[in-house]
C-alpha cells in the first residue's frame, strides 16, 4: 500500500484527488486502526475546514451590510450641527479658571460674563421689520402646536389639521393661559388647554367656549393673528411696528421649494450680538481674509486658529457689497464673493462663486456655484432677546454621490467660519459711529442701507429690555 500519510499530505490540498476519493482509499485499506483513525481525522478536518468557510461567509455578510448601512446613513441622514450661548467665546475665562464642560459653575460664569460686558451705546431697536424665521417647517407637523418667543413676543405657532400654519398671540384672553403649552389643534383652530376654547387660525377669533350655556361668545374674546407665511423650508412671520405696512414679497428659490433639490443639513447658533452686526458680515469685506483667511482645518477658537502647520492651506476671499439700484426692491441687499482654498499659497482649488440676497433685517439666500454644481444656504436671524438671536442655515444641493461628501464638509467648514465670526460678536460692542477708513465704506453704505428697517416707533433697546426685566 502507498503511504497514506504522504498521500494525505498532498493530497490535503486537492492537488491529486478529490477527498471523496481519498475517503474511499482508506476505508478499503488492509490496516484498520491507522484507517479509522485517517478517516476520523479527515473528516473532522473537513468539517473544520466548512465551519471556517461559513465563518467567513457570515464575516464577509455582516461586513457588507455595516458598510451599506453606514453608506445609506452618509447618503441620506442630513448633518446637523448646533451651538447655544455658553459653547463659543468664554473658553479663554472657563481654561483659566479650570472649570470644564459639565461643571455647574459654567453657566454662571458665563452670565456673570455677559452682564459684565459693555455693550455700547445709542444701540438700534432690537427688533427691526421685516419677515423673521420663526421654526422650520419640518419641525411643525400637521396638528401640532408650539410655542415660540422671539422679536419681544409670545407666539402660538400651529399647523391645522389641512396643512395651514397660523400664528396667533400666543396668551389667552380668558385667564391668559399660553396656548403653545399643552393647547390642542382641531381643524383650523386651536384649543386652549386651561377651560378649552377655541380659537380660529384664519382671524384669532374665538369660535367655541364649551361650558358657556347663555349668551354669545363676546367679539373681544380673540387673539392677535400674525401675517406668516411658508416658503424655502421656513415659517416666516411678518413684524412690522405698523400694523398697516403691507410685507413685501418672499423670494422664492423655485428648487428648494419644488423638492428637485436635497436638503443636505443644518446650522444652528444662539449669538450673543446685536441682529445688525450679524449680516454687517457681508459688508465688511476686510474681515474676511483676517478671520476666514486661516485654514479651517485648525478650528474655529481665535485664541489657536493660526498654528504654523496650518500655513500650508489658506482661504481667499474675494467680495464686494451692492445696495440694491432704483429699479430693485429697496429690501434686498447683495453680496458677491469669491472663495478658493490656496496649496502653498499658489495652486488654487475648491473654488466657489458665491451670490448672496440679504432680503430685508434677518434672511439671507447664498446661492453658490461650485466644483461640484451649484447650491443653497439659507440664512435666518432672529432675535430671541434684544441682544441673542438665533440663526439658522440650511443648505440643499441636487443629489448625487459627490455632494453628499462635499455637502457634509462644506456644511462642517462654514459652521467653523461661522463660529470664529460668533467668538467676535459675542464680545463685540455696538459702535453707533464707527472709526471706518476709506476701505471699510461699504459698511456705511450697509448701515444706511439697513436703517430702512426701523422706524420711528419701533421699540426701543432700552424699552425691549425693561420688557423682559421682571
Ligand atoms: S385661559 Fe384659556 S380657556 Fe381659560
Ligand atoms: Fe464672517
Amino acid at each position: 500500500m502507498e503511504d497514506s500519510s504522504t498521500r494525505l499530505c498532498f493530497g490535503h490540498d486537492g492537488h491529486d484527488a478529490s477527498w471523496k476519493q481519498w475517503i474511499e482509499a482508506l476505508a478499503v485499506s488492509k490496516n484498520g486502526t491507522l484507517d479509522r483513525m485517517l478517516l476520523n481525522l479527515l473528516q473532522q478536518d473537513e468539517l473544520f475546514r466548512w465551519h471556517a468557510v461559513a465563518l467567513n461567509v457570515v464575516g464577509y455578510a455582516v461586513a457588507l451590510v455595516l458598510i451599506l448601512w453606514l453608506s445609506w446613513k452618509f447618503y441620506y441622514t442630513p448633518f446637523v450641527w448646533k451651538r447655544d450661548l455658553t459653547d463659543i467665546g468664554y473658553n479663554h475665562v472657563l481654561d483659566n479658571e479650570g472649570i470644564g464642560r459639565n461643571d455647574k459653575k459654567r453657566a454662571h460664569t458665563i452670565n456673570r460674563l455677559r452682564r459684565l460686558r459693555r455693550v455700547g451705546q445709542r444701540i438700534p431697536p432690537p427688533y427691526p421689520n421685516g419677515w423673521y424665521g420663526v421654526l422650520e417647517s419640518e419641525a411643525l407637523a400637521v396638528g401640532q402646536a408650539k410655542s415660540v418667543d422671539c422679536l419681544g413676543q409670545n407666539f402660538v405657532v400651529f399647523r391645522s389639521e389641512t396643512g395651514e400654519v397660523n400664528v396667533l398671540d400666543a396668551y389667552c384672553p380668558h385667564l391668559g393661559a399660553n396656548l403653545g403649552v399643552g393647547g390642542v389643534v382641531r381643524g383650523d383652530c386651536i384649543e386652549c388647554p386651561f377651560h378649552h376654547w377655541s380659537f380660529s387660525g384664519r382671524d384669532g377669533q374665538c369660535t367655541n367656549i364649551p361650558y358657556m350655556k347663555s349668551g354669545s361668545i363676546p367679539k373681544t374674546a380673540k387673539l392677535k393673528k400674525w401675517k406668516s407665511l411658508e416658503a424655502n423650508g421656513f415659517i416666516f412671520v411678518w413684524h412690522h411696528v405698523d400694523d398697516s405696512v403691507e410685507p413685501w414679497e418672499m423670494k422664492i428659490v423655485p428648487e428648494v421649494e419644488d423638492g428637485q433639490w436635497v436638503y443636505y443639513g443644518r446650522n444652528e447658533f444662539l449669538v450673543n450680538a446685536h441682529i445688525q452686526d450679524i449680516p454687517e458680515n457681508g459688508a465688511d469685506v476686510a474681515h474676511l481674509s483676517a478671520v476666514h483667511g486661516p485654514n479651517c482645518m485648525s478650528g474655529s477658537d481665535l485664541r489657536t486658529y493660526r498654528p504654523a502647520w496650518a500655513e500650508f492651506g489658506m482661504h481667499a476671499w474675494n467680495a464686494s457689497w451692492f445696495a440694491p439700484e432704483e429699479s430693485d426692491p429697496p429690501h434686498i441687499a447683495r453680496m458677491d464673493l469669491k472663495h478658493s482654498f490656496k496649496f502653498f499659497k499658489k495652486f488654487e482649488f475648491c473654488t466657489v462663486d458665491v451670490k448672496a440676497y440679504q432680503i430685508g433685517p434677518g434672511y439671507v439666500q447664498l446661492m453658490m456655484q461650485t466644483g461640484l454644481g451649484p447650491m443653497v444656504a439659507l440664512q435666518t436671524v432672529t432675535p430671541v432677546e434684544p441682544l441673542v438671536q438665533k440663526v439658522i442655515h440650511r443648505f440643499y444641493a441636487p443629489r448625487n454621490l459627490g455632494n453628499a461628501f462635499f455637502q457634509k464638509f462644506a456644511i462642517w467648514a462654514e459652521s467653523v467660519m461661522f463660529e470664529r465670526d460668533m467668538m467676535i460678536w459675542n464680545h463685540k460692542q455696538f459702535i453707533d459711529s464707527p472709526l471706518l477708513i476709506k476701505e471699510d465704506r461699504l459698511i456705511k453704505s450697509y448701515r444706511k442701507w439697513y436703517s430702512q428697517f426701523y422706524s420711528e416707533n419701533s421699540t426701543s433697546y432700552t424699552l425691549a429690555k425693561e420688557n423682559l426685566d421682571w
